[in-house]
């Protein structure tokens, strides 16, 4: 079969490699029909988080069960399904309780796995023709229709975006009324700003420095806020003002809810051709008001092999911990729970209420990866959501 493969920094290939197999009886292979790059995918491809050459990339799939293993009860050759991101066992102590990126049974020696994501279990990757796909009754999510109809850019996203946009207004507590910042306006920006939205929040504001993706943000209906101009917690501040706030609430000028779609290889604004880790925690711990609360979603990587200033291999970092704590802020972080979101997500998507897919931009075969990437990685050409169809 054809797949996408790592091959050093900053090179894809495409590959003819073994096709994906049966491998245990409660396994299924899968034929994809689209499977979406993923900000995570960058990091690899930047050669930071340390993949190793001969990786199958991709862990966004959605597909048709081609081969189901004698074990199998819930789906059967021919079902249309999407598969999350981190697969799980559906049974061990933690999926029990509904947090299946710490599965117990998947990764020997640790917890949570993923597809084609180094140092998360060895799992070959899904942007390819075929995907073995372990557990297969806890992990295929069934959806109607059929392969390449109107819906099948917004059930890709299931995969992965659409249920980590979900889960860090989840982790940050969004509701309805509440008021929003996300820094980061990539797909699981957006889509977190498209939860927030969904929710029911008040005001929801986007920081990025890249056009074509804070005006995806305004086309959303959330304020797109250019770090280019400025200093985004003074124009987020300068925003709420001229909105008026009440009476006695005058101080309470930031947010309510900070959400971190960035992770550690964020821009430094002073000079945006450096990397500051530091630098969106840095501008929440600033924006968020007192009792707020911080959603962190986007990846800070335990193993960096060139950390930028102020970052360390080990992923250790100086943050403001005193701010939060005399503000009382709470701070969550994390990977997807996919499992919690992915149906509830999907029939917001079947009801016409949801349409994640607005944030996609492009299309390609398997053998347009190595320029997609390209693009990508430069934030070029437009790109925000890229979606391969094998
Ligand atoms: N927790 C999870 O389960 C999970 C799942 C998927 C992705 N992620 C992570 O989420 C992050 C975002 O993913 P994506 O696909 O949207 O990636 P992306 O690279 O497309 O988006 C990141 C955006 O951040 C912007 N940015 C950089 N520095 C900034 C700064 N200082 N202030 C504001 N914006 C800044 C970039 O311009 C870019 O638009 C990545 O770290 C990814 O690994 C986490
Ligand atoms: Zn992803
Ligand atoms: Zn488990």
């Amino acid at each position: 079969m054809k797949a996408v493969v790592f091959a050093g920094t900053r090179t894809v290939t495409v590959e003819d490699v073994p096709d994906a197999t049966l491998e245990e009886p409660s396994d299924v292979v899968i034929r994809v029909t689209s499977s979406a790059i993923c900000g995570t995918d960058l990091h690899m491809y930047d050669g930071r988080t340390g993949a190793e050459p001969g990786l199958v990339l991709g862990h966004e799939p959605l597909g048709v069960v081609e081969e189901a293993g004698p074990a199998v009860e819930m789906v059967k050759p021919g079902d249309r399904v999407v598969i999350p991101t981190h697969l799980y066992c559906g049974v061990c102590v933690n999926c029990a309780k509904g947090l299946s990126a710490a599965c117990l049974r998947v990764r020997p020696g640790g917890f949570g796995a993923a597809y084609g994501y180094a140092g998360m279990g060895g799992y070959r990757g899904a942007q390819a023709e075929l995907l073995r796909v372990p557990f297969a009754d806890a992990n295929c999510v069934p959806v109607p229709g059929e392969p390449g109809d109107a819906l099948e850019d917004d059930f890709v996203l299931l995969a992965d975006a659409f249920v980590t946009g979900w889960h860090a207004t989840e982790l940050a507590r969004v509701f309805a009324g509440s008021t929003v910042a996300v820094f980061g306006a990539g797909a699981i920006g957006l889509l977190a700003a498209y939860s927030s939205l969904l929710k029911g929040a008040a005001e929801v504001y986007v920081v990025d420095g890249v056009t074509e993706r804070l005006d995806k943000a305004g086309e959303l209906g959330a304020t797109p806020v250019d770090f280019r101009q400025g200093d985004p917690v003074e124009r987020i501040r300068d925003l709420r003002r001229a909105g008026g706030l009440p009476i006695g609430e005058e101080s309470m000028c930031g947010v309510e809810i900070g959400i971190d779609a960035v992770g550690f290889q964020a821009r430094d604004r002073e000079a945006p051709e450096r990397e500051n880790p530091m630098q969106v925690i840095d501008d929440l711990a600033r924006l968020v008001n007192p009792t707020g609360h911080v959603g962190v979603i986007g990846v800070y990587a335990e193993k960096d092999l060139h950390p930028a200033p102020g970052g360390h291999a080990d992923g250790r970092l100086t943050v403001p911990w005193a701010t939060f704590f005399s503000k009382g802020v709470s701070v969550g972080f994390g990977r997807t729970h996919d499992r919690r979101y992915t149906v509830l997500l999907r029939d917001l998507i079947l009801s016409g209420r949801a349409r994640p897919s607005v944030i996609v931009t492009h299309h390609g075969g398997l053998d347009d990866a190595p320029d997609l990437y390209r693009a990508f990685d430069e934030r070029a050409d437009g790109v925000i959501k890229a979606v391969l169809r094998p």
